[in-house]
């Protein structure tokens, strides 16, 4: 395999619509994917079957052997450093992480250690010309300077108080870790906003997020204002977009915003109407109550009315954590990227429809997993 490009994450939702879309490019002879596992083959299993379910056909996953596998774990990456298909790599989209907002003891170790462990393991190679960190637009804390939306700017908060959880300033500080470390690697920093479902596969692949609208609309209160827009994009079209970035020969810029931006942001509004079609009901409209965080308790009795079968405390828990995100109601500027060519977000209001009856029977409480693992 020449001119290789190395993927982590394949396992996880965006590394998973990644590896499936390079497919379909005809890449798969260029693929090598990072996973874990006991054996290659163990890892490859995971692979193949996470491959299925992000849409990827029989013919599709028949394309990635064991030999695409270089089986490790980001946190143990010595182990492979005599792999010599590892001096083929020219581009690295670096996927993997812990993409939790619980305080999981091992965010620094893997998101940030382990970034920088694989930044060591690439940055001398012959043919290594593109270092894709995949981030998170949310890392820019929730202080952003702004005007009417976040800039694709470098430089984003390090301390710990700027965060509202320990995942996004673990996902700056890997950033910052990667340029002080190493200021010749060809690093370029791809921040995707709120990733909800896939514009064919609703949300089959992963339920991640999708829940919160659900249970915003169900309790008919949450801390977005109704006319205020947030920036969701789906997995597909942001898989796409950073195999843009992995593939053009020349990028303008060393940080991207892969987001709705302003074209494709949505209001809360509009999601209400597009949520309350794809179910049936009618949209909450004027009823809605806005809440702020702290007062978000005081839904506890909506919540086991509304909400049958949810553990009432864990779903205030996760609804304080998201809501703290939606109350910011960040748009993030996209100019870097659609200056490469690359096309508009479809609207998360397009295919809102999809995601809920992919997942119609499945009970918010085993939804909510996929965020809480
Ligand atoms: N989803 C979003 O809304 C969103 C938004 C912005 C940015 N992002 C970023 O996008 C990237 C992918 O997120 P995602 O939603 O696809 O997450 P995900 O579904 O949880 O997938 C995480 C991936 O990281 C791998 N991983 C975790 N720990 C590892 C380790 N120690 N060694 C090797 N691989 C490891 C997992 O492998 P295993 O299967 O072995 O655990 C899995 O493949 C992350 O960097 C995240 O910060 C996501």
């Amino acid at each position: 395999m020449k001119n290789s490009i190395l993927l982590t994450g394949a396992t996880g939702f965006l590394g998973g619509a990644i590896a499936v879309e390079a497919i379909r490019r005809g890449l798969a002879d260029r693929l090598l994917l990072l996973a874990r596992g006991d054996t290659p083959a163990q890892a490859h299993t995971r692979v193949i079957d996470n491959l299925k379910l992000l849409g990827a056909s029989d013919n599709e996953m028949r394309q990635i052997g064991v030999r695409h596998i270089v089986c490790a774990d980001l946190s143990e990456l010595d182990g492979v450093a005599g792999d010599a298909r590892l001096d083929d790599v020219s581009v690295a989209i670096h996927s993997a992480a812990l993409a939790t907002f619980s305080n999981h003891p091992s965010l620094e170790k893997i998101n940030v250690d382990g970034t920088v462990a694989l930044a060591r393991l690439l940055h001398d190679r012959p043919a290594f010309s593109r270092f894709l960190y995949i981030g998170t637009a949310m890392a820019c804390g929730e202080d952003a300077v702004r005007d009417d939306a976040i800039d694709e700017l470098l430089d984003l908060p390090l301390d710990e108080a700027s965060h509202l959880v320990p995942y996004t300033h673990s996902k700056a500080l890997a950033e910052h870790r990667l340029r002080e470390e190493f200021p010749d690697l060809p690093l370029v920093m791809v921040r995707p906003s709120i990733v909800v479902g896939h514009t064919v596969l609703g949300c089959a692949p992963s339920q991640s997020i999708f829940w919160v609208f659900l249970v915003a609309q169900m309790l008919g209160a949450f801390t977005i204002a109704l006319d205020d827009h947030i920036d969701v994009i789906p997995v597909d079209w942001c898989a796409g977009a950073i195999l843009d970035l992995a593939c053009k020969e020349r990028l303008a810029s060393n940080v991207y915003h892969v987001s709705a931006g302003f074209e494709s942001s949505v209001s809360f509004r509009d999601i209400d109407i597009a949520l309350a079609t794809a179910r049936g009901v009618a949209p909450v409209g004027a009823a809605y109550e806005q809440f702020d965080v702290a007062s978000l308790k005081a839904l506890l009795p909506r919540m086991r009315e509304c909400i049958p079968g949810c553990n009432d405390r864990l779903l205030l828990r996760a609804l304080k954590l998201y809501g703290g995100f939606a109350s910011l109601s960040y748009i993030f500027r996209n100019e870097h990227l659609r200056a490469e060519g690359i096309p508009a977000s479809p609207p998360l209001t397009d295919y809102i429809g999809r995601c809920f009856e992919s997942c119609r029977h499945i009970p918010v409480a085993e939804q909510m997993k996929w965020d809480f693992k």
